[in-house]
């Protein structure tokens, strides 16, 4: 009976990982899908804890060390809450990269436990080997989940300024040589080589490999790829849950497993798809790296005209179709409230007002559809690149605000440049570009963008939220 609960319970754990991660994929029943799922990862973790019984010398036992499982629930539950509701959504991705290096630490000391716990028994009685199948499981769990915690320690620490892009000499041979060792060093434990005590060593060799082979190769990665490599750690922590929970012979982590394996394997596709980029390309290439990495000085290109909030707010109020294109800078001046006024000031003029929303812009996937859905602009204003490009030579008006690499031509008429080939919004299609920054300093891409001095872009300098205020009091006097 005690086994059926705990199966069925995995079962609906599984059901409603699935149900979750639909309800995720559109924003109205995003946050009602995340709690679906966590009531089903809740519930099987309950069960686990109560129902769960393991066999040892000949006896079935349940789960014991019960306080020290609650304390470490107690902990891990009151400081993910804490970081969850503190952090600033510009913030989130490293938050991602922290929490997703967690995952790869778990998966990886999961695999560690039950390699010690075979190994005593290999000491204990010399004729025991636990199967090649079960001892590849282990393996590839501990060095996927190695190789995902170390790369996201490394990837939290550059998102947040700590650690900074660094390209080792003859660093892609390196990690050449370590994967190759890695390899070597995993065929020989799972075949069996040697005793004990010498499989011990080359288990253990493979973990310290792995975690140098992360931290090299999400060192040299530029801020602009970041997105990418965190898209990939998280599928290889979702492999290594798998392996887990493949081991364990728990459904419910197989299922969370393979589903986060595969969502973020699709989700680094769509991204390297969205930058026109191979993922080959975005792991050795120099896109935003130590060549053109953020903080990056642009140069002067020439001469800009700069436009007033009294003559913005005439040319808006006048025109029939306005595009509000948002980028980061819309983002870290907190001014989707005030956008979404000015969006309902223009529309009572009747003009009609949509949003470009480019798939990078901000610092995470969907940065601009959360921070629009915060201020509660209607789904449907919100355009995706391809849509809005099709009604750019239509539009009027195009207001960019804190946006400048999604919208910088270079990616389409530079070779030279490290975001050809990205891209973009087409916003030089419309009548006229009005581009909201503080100064012209380059994005996160570190690089000039010519869209600034072309004659059709006039500057509406100052921060997003009080350029904002002031244009919505100007229109309301228009
Ligand atoms: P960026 O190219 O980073 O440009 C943002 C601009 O906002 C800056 O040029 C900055 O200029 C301006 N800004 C900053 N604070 C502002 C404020 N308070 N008020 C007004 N403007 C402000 O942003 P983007 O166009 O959104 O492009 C995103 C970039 O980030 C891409 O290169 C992308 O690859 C990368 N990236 C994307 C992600 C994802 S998945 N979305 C994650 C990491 C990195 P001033 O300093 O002159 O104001």
């Amino acid at each position: 009976m005690q086994h059926l609960i705990l199966q069925l319970s995995y079962l609906i754990g599984s059901i409603t990982f699935i149900m979750g991660l639909k309800m995720l994929s559109h924003p109205d029943t995003a946050r009602k899908g995340n709690m679906v799922a966590a009531v089903g990862m809740g519930l099987s973790i309950f069960t686990t804890i109560f129902l769960y019984r393991y066999h040892e010398n000949g006896q079935m036992h349940n789960l014991h060390n019960l306080v020290w499982i609650f304390i470490a629930l107690a902990i891990g539950t009151v400081v993910g809450t804490m970081a969850a509701k503190k952090v600033q959504m510009t913030a989130m991705p490293e938050m991602v990269s922290l929490f997703n290096g967690m995952g790869g630490a778990c998966a990886m000391l999961i695999s560690m436990i039950e390699y010690h716990h075979m190994s005593l028994e290999m000491v204990a009685n010399s004729s025991y080997h636990p199967g090649t199948g079960i001892m590849l499981v282990i393996v590839l769990g501990m060095m996927i989940g190695t190789v995902s915690f170390a790369g996201s320690i490394i990837a939290w620490g550059k998102l947040n300024g700590r650690i900074k892009d660094r390209t080792i000499p003859g660093g892609q041979a390196l990690n050449f040589l370590m994967f190759g060792g890695i390899i070597i060093l995993a065929i020989m434990v799972v075949g069996g080589f040697g005793d004990a005590a010498s499989q011990g060593y080359l288990f253990y060799g493979i973990a310290g490999i792995a975690a140098l082979y992360g931290i090299l190769f999400v060192m040299p990665i530029g801020g602009a790829d970041m997105p990418v490599v965190i898209s990939l750690l998280n599928s290889f922590t979702g492999c290594a849950a798998a392996f887990g929970g493949f081991l364990y012979g728990n459904p419910v982590m197989l299922t969370g497993g393979i589903l986060v394996g595969s969502a973020g394997t699709i989700l680094t596709i769509l991204m390297c798809t969205a930058m026109n980029r191979s993922l080959k390309n975005v792991l050795i290439g120099s896109f935003g790296g130590a060549k053109a990495g953020p903080a990056g000085e642009a140069k002067a290109a020439g001469n800009y005209k700069e436009i007033s909030l009294s003559d913005s707010a005439v040319i808006m109020a006048y025109a029939q179709k306005v595009m509000i294109i948002p980028g980061y800078g819309l983002a870290v001046a907190q001014a989707q409230h005030i956008c979404h006024e000015l969006e309902k000031v223009l529309e009572e003029k009747g003009v009609a007002v949509s949003y470009g929303i480019h798939p990078v812009a901000g610092r995470m996937p969907g940065h601009m559809n959360v921070l629009l859905a915060e201020a509660d602009v209607p789904y449907e204003k919100l355009l995706e690149m391809e849509d809005a490009n099709d009604q750019m030579s239509t539009t009027n008006v195009v207001l960019i605000l804190g946006a400048n690499d999604v919208v910088n031509p270079a990616a389409k008429d530079d070779p030279a440049s490290p975001i050809y080939g990205m891209p973009i919004l087409e916003v030089e299609k419309a009548e006229h570009v009005i581009v909201n920054k503080r100064s012209m300093k380059p994005g996160y891409a570190g690089i000039e963008n010519d869209l600034f001095y072309k004659p059709k872009t006039s500057m509406l300098f100052g921060d997003a939220k009080k350029v904002l205020q002031d244009l919505v009091s100007e229109l309301k006097n228009v």
